[in-house]
């Protein structure tokens, strides 16, 4: 397929912690020949209604590192998320690590700065991250070579995390009968990512491939792992070989008659600088609402 640095022999543990109020899942990857660990897509809760933000999920990770002796290296974001906030700051401010992103980020710094009309104390060069990762470029948790992919379609910033085995998805592919992300958000198109789908698919046929959201379609129970080669044979939108043009027609049509994410205006205002609560001129932590703006 490619020249990324597939490793299946290296198999690292995933631990796996559903989010039931976002259908968000977050993970521990554990490298089994050390005590490193990196945390994948974490969550913030949030009480929109009434501006209260909370850690019971970010503490859980954090708990579950810290009673296994684990040492936290990396907490990746696949994507600015628009539907959950990240909690990589405070888990970063209480285990270490460092928070890397797509180092497309900038692009959608650039964008959302002007949807909410950020000043020029906010940075749309994606320096609130520690890491900007580019197609391919590797990284290490603990023994285990960790690569990214670069996965636009959803967002311009997605990447898939490959680590041994495992690949993180962001949002995507779903689970083989959730299909795939929308791909209508400023910046998506839905070519851009069949295309990346297809890079996806292209890694082995045994490689574990772990959601970042599952919805339960037809009132199944919650799941988050699959292959490649299931989805490959079984994905309903991408699977059984669909052609780009058919899943651009499909993705264009559905994404038509989708809501917005219920938290996408907190979402954003956090995610773009890297999980941080944004702050009015007098250092208060404020989120805004532009009024038609999205
Ligand atoms: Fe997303």
């Amino acid at each position: 397929m490619s020249n990324y640095p597939v490793d299946l022999s290296v198999k690292p543990a995933v631990k796996a912690f559903f989010d039931p109020d976002t259908n968000t899942i977050s993970y521990v990857v554990r490298d089994p020949a050390s005590d490193a660990c990196a945390v994948v897509d974490s969550v913030m809760d949030i009480d929109y209604a009434a501006g209260r933000i909370t850690y019971g999920h970010a503490d859980e990770i954090i708990a579950y590192i810290q009673a296994e002796g684990l040492k936290l290296e990396w907490i990746i974001e696949t994507h600015v998320h628009a539907d959950h906030l990240s909690a990589a700051p405070y888990i970063q401010g209480k285990l270490g690590g460092r928070i890397g992103i797509g180092d497309k980020i900038m692009v959608v710094q650039e964008t959302f700065g002007k949807v909410f009309n950020e000043g020029t104390e906010f940075q749309r060069d994606g320096s609130q991250f520690d890491a900007l990762f580019k197609d391919g470029d590797t990284y290490m948790i603990g023994t285990m070579q960790a690569f990214a992919i670069y996965t636009p379609g959803h967002t311009p910033a997605c990447m898939v995390h490959v680590i041994g085995d495992a690949a993180f998805v962001g949002d995507t592919l779903f689970m083989p009968d959730g299909g795939s992300a929308r791909a209508d958000f400023p910046g998506g198109d839905a070519g851009q990512l069949y295309d990346s789908i297809q890079k996806v698919l292209a890694l082995p046929d045994e490689t574990r491939l772990f959601m970042c959201h599952d919805y339960g379609p037809n009132g199944r129970e919650i799941r988050w792992e699959t292959t490649v080669g299931d989805e490959k044979a079984h994905n309903i939108h991408v699977g059984g070989g669909k052609s780009r043009e058919e899943f651009i027609r499909f993705r264009t049509e559905r994404d038509a008659q989708l809501a917005m994410p219920r938290l996408i205006i907190p979402s954003l205002q956090v995610n773009m600088r890297a999980g941080e609560i944004p702050t009015d001129k007098d250092g208060r932590a404020m989120l805004k609402v532009p009024v038609n703006g999205l």
